[in-house]
């Protein structure tokens, strides 16, 4: 299979690129940057430009697009750029889809889309929620319309949090647990979305390989937990207690509007068409998944 990616230079591509090429796949990248090498295509997303051979004779696009959500403190300006830094891309891949007749879009896309859903149970035939985080997923889905409406197979990756030492939120946690100062985040009853990075791997493959799987995906280990939950497993896993409580009002004043939506609330979301389409994950449970990720 002829597969190539956008955003490939992060956590989840870098990982991506590694396992389709050891399963003998020709990948190539988008980069937003001179091209390197000969697997590197040169795209401009704000210009909307892709270098013309680059998707000719693709089998699949896979776009992983897009600033972290909470890399910095949300003001009005860093909001926008977390939007156009992923729908714009999403727009200009779903028409080039079309354009070169490329079979398979997979786009990224987060678990946020639920919002807050408390105890309620979401699968993929489920509304969207409400908050910044929810509205971006769902304007970053229809961003992929383009390429759905012309008859290419558009799966969207609903992502909880990929829990990983090489990046994303686990590595920034995992050096608090080492000195005991982990703990509960709020309440601890909201739901913590999580899945491991070999199973979002191995599920994007999954979906790349199995003409069966198209629209909404949740990407999400299948046993969901909750913050108090996650904080116990984690504690668990790196063998240090994390007996403290970060009270709600002290997140909101130290992060912002990030703390409400990304943090004190969650989905508790549960991976329906993974499940339904024959996926078998790895990591079952939270704490197989940090055992594997802790130590890495
Ligand atoms: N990791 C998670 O826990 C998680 C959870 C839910 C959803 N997701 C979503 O899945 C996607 C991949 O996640 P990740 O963890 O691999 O993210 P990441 O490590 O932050 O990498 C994202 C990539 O996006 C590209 N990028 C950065 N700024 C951009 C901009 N302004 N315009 C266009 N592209 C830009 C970069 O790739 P290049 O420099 O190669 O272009 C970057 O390496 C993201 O859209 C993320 O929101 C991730």
């Amino acid at each position: 299979m002829r597969v190539v990616i956008a955003g490939s230079s992060g956590l989840i591509g870098t990982a991506l690129v590694a396992t389709l090429r050891g399963k003998g796949h020709d990948v190539a990248r988008l980069v937003r940057r001179t091209a390197a090498g000969p697997d590197e295509h040169e795209w401009d997303p704000p210009h909307g430009t892709i270098t013309e051979r680059a998707l000719r004779g693709a089998d699949a696009v896979v776009n992983l697009c897009g600033v972290g959500i909470g890399d910095k403190r949300w003001s009005g300006s860093y909001k926008q750029e977390v939007r156009d830094s992923r729908i714009t891309p999403t727009e200009v891949l779903a028409d080039a889809c079309v354009t070169y007749s490329v079979p398979t879009l997979v786009n990224a896309s987060g678990i946020n889309f639920y919002g807050d859903t408390g105890d309620r149970v979401v699968d993929e035939s489920s509304p969207v929620g409400t908050g910044f985080l929810a509205e971006v997923c769902r304007d970053w889905e229809t961003a992929t319309t383009a390429a759905s409406t012309a008859g290419v197979r558009t799966i969207m990756l609903r992502s909880g949090v990929v829990l990983s030492r090489r990046g994303g939120m686990l590595d920034r946690l995992r050096p608090l647990y080492l000195l005991a100062l982990g703990g509960r985040l709020g309440s601890g009853r909201q739901y913590f979305p999580w899945i491991s990075l070999d199973d979002e791997i191995s599920a994007i493959v999954h979906g790349l390989e199995n003409e069966d799987v198209s629209g909404p995906v949740n990407m999400v280990g299948p046993a969901p937990v909750t913050n108090a939950q996650f904080n116990s497993a984690m504690a668990r896993a790196v063998g240090r207690p994390a007996p403290w409580v970060v009270p709600g009002f002290a997140l909101r004043a130290a992060i912002g509007e990030f703390a409400e939506e990304a943090i004190l609330t969650g989905p508790r979301a549960i991976p329906a068409v993974l499940e339904d389409t024959g996926f078998v994950f790895a990591h079952n449970t939270v704490g197989e998944a940090l055992r594997v990720s802790v130590g890495r």
